[in-house]
C-alpha cells in the first residue's frame, strides 16, 4: 500500500499470524447456473438461461446487458445471497451455500446502516471475525485514509453526499479482504466526475490486492475503462452472448487504438437484445 499502513489490509482477520499483504482474489467457477423465480399468481419466471463462466483469480469482469437480463440475480447467486434452480458456484472448488465474508458486495443503492456511523460501516462486515478490536480499528483507519473521509469517521449515512457514501460502501467492501469483490452498478447513481474519481480508486485499489472482481454496468465505457473482460448477456432470460478479453494497457483513454473497436462490437451485441425491448418503451443502455 502507498503510505505507511500500520497494518498489512490483507492480514487474517481471525488473529492467525499476519500475511505477507492482501489475499490475492481466487478464481470462480459458475457451472449450468440457472434461476427461476416462483410468482404467486403467475408461471414460474425465468431470470437466467444456464450460465457457464470460469473466472481466473485476479480478473476484472464486467457483466453488461439489458435491464432484467438477470445481471443482478447472477451477482446475487454468486454472493449466497440467492440460490441457483439449477448449477453451481464454486470458489476454488468449493460450492457456494450462502454469504461468506470472503465475497464482498456493494449494492447499486448504498445499503449503508443508516443508524450507524461510518467507522462502524466499514467495520460492520469485521465485527464477528474474530479479530482483537485493536486490528479492527486499524483496519478501519486504513479504509477512511484510503477513500478520504479521515475527517468522517463519527458522520452517519444521512449527512454525507451520494459519492461519500458509495465511498463508505467500497471501503466496507474491501475491509473484511474478501477474495471476490460483486458490483452491482455501484456508479451508476453517481455525476461523472465522482464516477471517474472513484473508477480510478476502484481500480487503484484492485490492482493493489488484486482482487477478483465481478461488476455488473450499464455503462460499456466503464466496462472498458476497468475490465479485464466483459460479458455480454441476452436479454432475459439472459445467458451469455459475447465474451471478450480486454488487453487495452491502463491507463485506457477512449483516443486509443481498439477502444472504439470493442466499444462498436459490445454495443452491437447490445442493440440487438435491446431492440424489442426499446420498442416496448424499456431502458437503454448509455455508452457513457
Ligand atoms: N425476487 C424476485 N422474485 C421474482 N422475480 C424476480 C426477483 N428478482 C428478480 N426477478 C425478476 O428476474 C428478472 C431479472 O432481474 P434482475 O434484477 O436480475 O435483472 P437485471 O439484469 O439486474 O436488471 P437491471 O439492469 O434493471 O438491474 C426480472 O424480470 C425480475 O423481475
Ligand atoms: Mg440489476
Amino acid at each position: 500500500m502507498p503510505g505507511t499502513a500500520p497494518f498489512s489490509p490483507g492480514a487474517p482477520v481471525d488473529g492467525a499470524a499476519a500475511a505477507a499483504g492482501p489475499r490475492a482474489g481466487r478464481g470462480l467457477r459458475i457451472e449450468q447456473v440457472s434461476k427461476w423465480f416462483d410468482r404467486p399468481d403467475d408461471d414460474p419466471l425465468q431470470a437466467l438461461q444456464p450460465i457457464d463462466l470460469n473466472i481466473d483469480a485476479g480478473a476484472f469482469v464486467a457483466l453488461i446487458g439489458p435491464s432484467g437480463c438477470g445481471k443482478s440475480t447472477l451477482l446475487n447467486i454468486v454472493a449466497g445471497f440467492e440460490p441457483a434452480t439449477r448449477g453451481s458456484v464454486l470458489v476454488d472448488a468449493q460450492r457456494v451455500r450462502g454469504p461468506h465474508i470472503s465475497r464482498g458486495m456493494v449494492f447499486q443503492q448504498y445499503a449503508l446502516f443508516p443508524w450507524l456511523d461510518v467507522r462502524e460501516n466499514i467495520g460492520f462486515g469485521l465485527r464477528n471475525s474474530g479479530a482483537p478490536t485493536s486490528e479492527r480499528e486499524r483496519r478501519v483507519d486504513h479504509y477512511l485514509r484510503l477513500i478520504g473521509l479521515e475527517g468522517f469517521g463519527a458522520a452517519r449515512p444521512a449527512a454525507l453526499s451520494g459519492g461519500m457514501k458509495q465511498r463508505v460502501a467500497l471501503a466496507r467492501a474491501f475491509a473484511t479482504d474478501p477474495d471476490i469483490i460483486l458490483m452491482d452498478e455501484p456508479f451508476g447513481a453517481l455525476d461523472a466526475l465522482t464516477r471517474g474519481f472513484l473508477q480510478q480508486e476502484l481500480l487503484r485499489i484492485w490492482r493493489e490486492h488484486r482482487k477478483t472482481v465481478l461488476l455488473v454496468t450499464h455503462s460499456v465505457q466503464e466496462a472498458l475503462f476497468l475490465a479485464t473482460r466483459v460479458i455480454v448477456f441476452t436479454r432475459r432470460p439472459g445467458r451469455v452472448k459475447l465474451d471478450l478479453g480486454i488487453e487495452l494497457e491502463q491507463p485506457r483513454r477512449i483516443s486509443e487504438p481498439g477502444f472504439r473497436e470493442l466499444e462498436a462490437r459490445i454495443l452491437e451485441a447490445l442493440h440487438e437484445e435491446l431492440l424489442p425491448a426499446a420498442q416496448a418503451g424499456a431502458a437503454g443502455i448509455g455508452t457513457d
